[in-house]
């Protein structure tokens, strides 16, 4: 039975990664850490209850420790890592601070690079020969790159300026820490570079409101306290978001854990971006709103809703005028699987506004 270690692992894009290889017959090593009063191994199974609408029971294939990314050994006991670390094995790194603001600046840094740092040194330290570290980091660790964004390693030498914010940067000194222990230890590494993870191609089940979807709640809020507006909001309706299914990612993920021989970076994102101007149309089609992209609208021209939305979209916003070209030759030497279309789109869109009305959690900094 082949072993994987992952970190963050009740987090959303590994949990979909642990029911898959749970499937298949892996061995899990799951590393949670304690928070809000509740054990790592009631999180995992309340995650991947969640997810399977209730369906998931405990596997004797999955096993749970608790772990603390920012200290040595991740203040793991030598009892415990000796039981983790007693095959060779792939350790997928997936934990990080999804944040991207300015005051939240420290902690972006210290749980996206020195997290990584700490999880490369217990990996370099207790593992044995066989085994691979994978750092799971974004494609938007381009920043404000022009052009083709290549698989290869991209250096430090850009401050703050040449990204949308600090999580884009933070995953760029990360990889470069990853480079260092590649070429200076020799750490069996590789990273991914996942673009924005949605829901699933095929049945439109979306447990995420990252991205989009947190672009959506804000709609939805919107739309509910003051419904039949017209809202213009500052969109390119040409530029393209690159959305990649869950079940895309996971397949892909699954093709690395059993492909011996790997590239070391592998951009992993949708080969169809999708229109900004369909979103916006999709949710002209399921709310009642008329959301109108307009480009040149500037803040001091808009109406109180339309700055209120503005005001929301300070992180989507941010993508809303692109049209990132990401190279994805890596990936397709290990996976040509692609699932996503405008209409697996508007599935997750109206999946997860239906959920949001069934549980009428309206966003409380909207209107
Ligand atoms: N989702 C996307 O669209 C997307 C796109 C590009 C890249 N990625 C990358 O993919 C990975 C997984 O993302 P996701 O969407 O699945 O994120 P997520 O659901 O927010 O999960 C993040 C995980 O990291 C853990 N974590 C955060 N801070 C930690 C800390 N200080 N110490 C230990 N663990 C910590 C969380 O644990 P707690 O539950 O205890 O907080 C959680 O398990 C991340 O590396 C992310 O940067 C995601």
């Amino acid at each position: 039975m082949k072993r994987v270690i992952i970190n963050g692992a009740n987090g959303y894009v590994a949990s979909h990664f642990i029911l898959e290889l749970l499937e298949r017959n892996y061995e899990i090593i799951a590393l949670i850490r304690k928070n809000g009063g509740c054990s790592p191994e009631e999180r995992m199974n309340k995650t991947l209850a969640e997810i399977t609408g209730g369906h998931y029971r405990p596997s004797k294939n999955l096993k749970i420790y608790a772990y603390s990314l920012m200290e040595e050994d991740c203040a793991i006991s030598p009892e415990h890592l000796k039981e983790i670390f007693s095959m060779p094995a792939d350790y997928f790194h997936f934990a990080a601070s999804l944040k991207y603001d300015a005051k939240s600046k420290e902690e972006i840094f210290r749980t996206n690079i020195t997290g990584v740092e700490n999880s490369i040194r217990m990996f370099s330290r207790h593992t044995l020969p066989g085994s691979r570290f994978f750092m799971v980091s974004t494609a938007y660790s381009c920043g404000r790159y022009n052009g083709l964004f290549k698989e290869v390693f991209y250096d430090n030498n850009e401050d703050i300026a040449g990204f949308r914010n600090y999580y884009e940067q933070s995953k760029r000194f990360a990889e470069n820490v990853l480079r260092k222990h590649i070429n200076e230890n020799h750490l069996p590494g590789h990273a991914i570079r996942l673009s924005q993870v949605v829901g699933d191609s095929r049945t439109g089940v979306t447990k995420t409101d990252y991205g989009i979807f947190d672009f959506a709640r804000r709609v939805h809020s919107l739309s509910h306290r003051h419904p039949n507006r017209t809202i213009r909001i500052k969109i390119d309706p040409e530029a393209t978001q690159n959305l990649i299914a869950i079940n895309t990612v996971v397949n892909h993920l699954v093709c690395m854990a059993e492909t011996p021989e790997l590239p070391v970076i592998v951009n992993m994102v949708s080969k169809k971006p999708v229109r900004s101007g369909y979103i916006i149309e999709s949710l002209n089609r399921l709310l009642p709103i008329r959301l109108v992209p307009d480009n040149t609208i500037e803040t001091a021209d808009m109406d109180v809703y339309e700055r209120i939305m503005s005001i929301g979209m300070s992180f989507t916003g941010a993508y809303a005028q692109n049209n990132l070209e990401f190279d994805t030759t890596n990936l397709d030497s290990i996976s040509k699987i692609s699932n996503m279309d405008e209409e697996a789109v508007f599935r997750m869109l109206e999946y997860f506004i239906r959920s949001l009305s069934k549980h009428k959690t309206l966003a409380p900094a909207v209107g």
